[in-house]
C-alpha cells in the first residue's frame, strides 16, 4: 500500500462518498445484526418489523435509533404498551414471541435495550450483553425471559438501568454485580430469583431504586446495603429472607420507601426505623416480636405503617400518638394489649387497624377497657 499515492480530486471524491454512506447508512455490520435480532423473533399483530427494510436502518426503522455521531445503531426501544399510532391504529396491545438473538452483541455501540411487555419474549439473556461497553439501560419487563442473570454483568460499567421484573428469570444475584458502578435502578420483581443478597450490594453508590420483590430470595438483609446511601426505595417483599432488620437502615439519608414483608425476619423492630425519613415501612407478615419501640417522634411521618400480622406484644406506644401524621396503620393480627390511645391519628382510623390482638380495648374496637 506505501507505493498509492492519490491525487487531490480523487481523494476528495472518495472522502465525499465515504461520508455520504457514514451519514445516510448504518453500517452494514449493523444492519445484518439486527435483520438477525428481527428474524428471532416474530410479531404477528402490529407489524413493527414491517418498517425494517431497506439500507438505512438509522431512518424509519421502527424502534431503531443511531449515534449522530457515529451513525452506529444505539437504542431499540421496543414496547408492547404503547401510546403510538400503529398501536392505536390496531386497537391492542402487543403480543411478540421468539427470543432475544445473541446477534444484539454485535451492535457495538448499543447504549439502550427496551424490549417490554411483550408477553411471550422467552429464552434467556444472551450471555454476551456484557461485552456491549456502550449498554446503559436493560430493560425487559414483562416477558417470559428465563435462564440466569448473566454471571459477569459487572463488567457493564455504564449500566444504570438493569430492569427484568415480571419475567421467569432465575438462580443467583451475580456476585459481580457490585462492580456495577453506575447502576441507579434495580428491578427484578416477580421473578425466580433464589439465593443471598450478595454482601458487595454495598458497593452501588449510584443505586436509588431496589426492587427484588416477589422472589425467592433466602439469607439475611447484608448490614451493607445501608452504605447504598442514595437509596430511597428498597423492596424485599415477598422472599424468603431471614435474620434481624439492621438498625442501621434506619440511619439511611435518603430511603423513604422500605417494604420488608412476608419474608421470614426475626428479631424486633429497630428504633432507628420509626425516625428515620422512612414514611412508607411495610413489615407485614415477618414474624417479627417484641414491643413496638416507644420512640417516634414529632418529626414522624407516614403515609404507610403496616405492622400488621407480626408476634409484637405489649402496649401501643405513647409516642405514636405524637407523630406529625400517619395516614395508613395497621396493627391488627398481633399479640398487642392495653388501651388504644386517644387523639391522633387513631381518631380516623377504624376497627380493623387494631382487631386480633391478645387484648387491646377502647375505642375503634367495641371492647371497652
Ligand atoms: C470487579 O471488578 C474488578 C476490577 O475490574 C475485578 O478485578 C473483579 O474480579 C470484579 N468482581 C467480580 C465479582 O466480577
Ligand atoms: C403490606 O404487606 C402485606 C403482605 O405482603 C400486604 O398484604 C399489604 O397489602 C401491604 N400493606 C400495604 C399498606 O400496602
Amino acid at each position: 500500500m506505501a507505493g498509492v499515492a492519490f491525487h487531490s480530486t480523487e481523494l476528495l471524491i472518495i472522502f465525499l462518498a465515504v461520508s455520504s454512506f457514514v451519514v445516510n447508512c448504518c453500517p452494514p455490520s449493523d444492519r445484518a445484526a439486527l435483520s438477525a435480532f428481527k428474524s428471532a423473533l416474530h410479531e404477528p399483530y402490529i407489524g413493527i418489523f414491517n418498517s425494517w427494510t431497506g439500507n438505512d436502518c438509522c431512518h424509519n426503522w421502527y424502534g431503531v435509533s443511531c449515534d449522530l455521531e457515529t451513525h452506529q445503531v444505539a437504542e431499540i426501544t421496543l414496547r408492547g404498551k404503547s401510546e403510538d399510532p400503529i398501536f392505536q391504529r390496531a386497537h391492542r396491545t402487543g403480543y411478540m414471541t421468539g427470543f432475544i438473538s445473541s446477534a444484539v452483541c454485535k451492535l457495538p455501540h448499543l447504549s439502550s435495550l427496551t424490549l417490554t411487555d411483550w408477553e411471550g419474549i422467552s429464552g434467556e439473556i444472551p450471555p454476551c450483553i456484557t461485552s456491549l461497553p456502550f449498554l446503559r439501560i436493560l430493560d425487559l419487563t414483562g416477558n417470559k425471559i428465563s435462564g440466569e442473570i448473566p454471571r459477569d454483568i459487572g463488567k457493564l460499567h455504564r449500566l444504570s438501568v438493569l430492569n427484568i421484573a415480571d419475567n421467569y428469570v432465575s438462580g443467583p444475584i451475580p456476585g459481580s454485580i457490585g462492580n456495577l458502578s453506575s447502576l441507579m435502578h434495580l428491578d427484578v420483581r416477580n421473578n425466580r430469583i433464589s439465593g443471598p443478597i450478595p454482601a458487595c450490594f454495598g458497593r452501588l453508590h449510584m443505586l436509588s431504586r431496589a426492587l427484588l420483590s416477589g422472589n425467592q430470595i433466602s439469607g439475611t438483609i447484608p448490614s451493607s446495603i445501608s452504605r447504598v446511601y442514595r437509596l430511597t426505595d428498597l423492596d424485599l417483599s415477598t422472599n424468603q429472607i431471614s435474620g434481624p432488620i439492621p438498625a442501621s437502615l434506619g440511619k439511611m439519608p435518603d430511603l423513604s420507601t422500605l417494604n420488608l414483608d412476608f419474608n421470614r425476619l426475626s428479631g424486633v423492630i429497630p428504633a432507628s426505623l420509626l425516625t428515620s425519613g422512612v414514611n412508607n415501612l411495610n413489615l407485614s407478615k415477618t414474624s417479627l416480636e417484641g414491643k413496638i419501640p416507644d420512640a417516634f417522634g414529632p418529626k414522624s411521618y407516614f403515609m404507610v405503617l403496616d405492622l400488621s400480622y407480626n408476634k409484637l406484644s405489649g402496649p401501643i406506644p405513647r409516642t405514636l400518638s405524637g407523630t406529625s401524621y400517619i395516614g395508613y396503620l395497621d396493627l391488627s393480627h398481633n399479640n398487642l394489649c392495653g388501651k388504644i390511645p386517644a387523639g391522633s391519628p387513631f381518631d380516623h382510623l377504624d376497627a380493623s387497624s387494631f382487631e386480633s390482638n391478645k387484648c387491646l380495648c377502647g375505642k375503634p374496637l367495641l371492647n371497652a377497657c
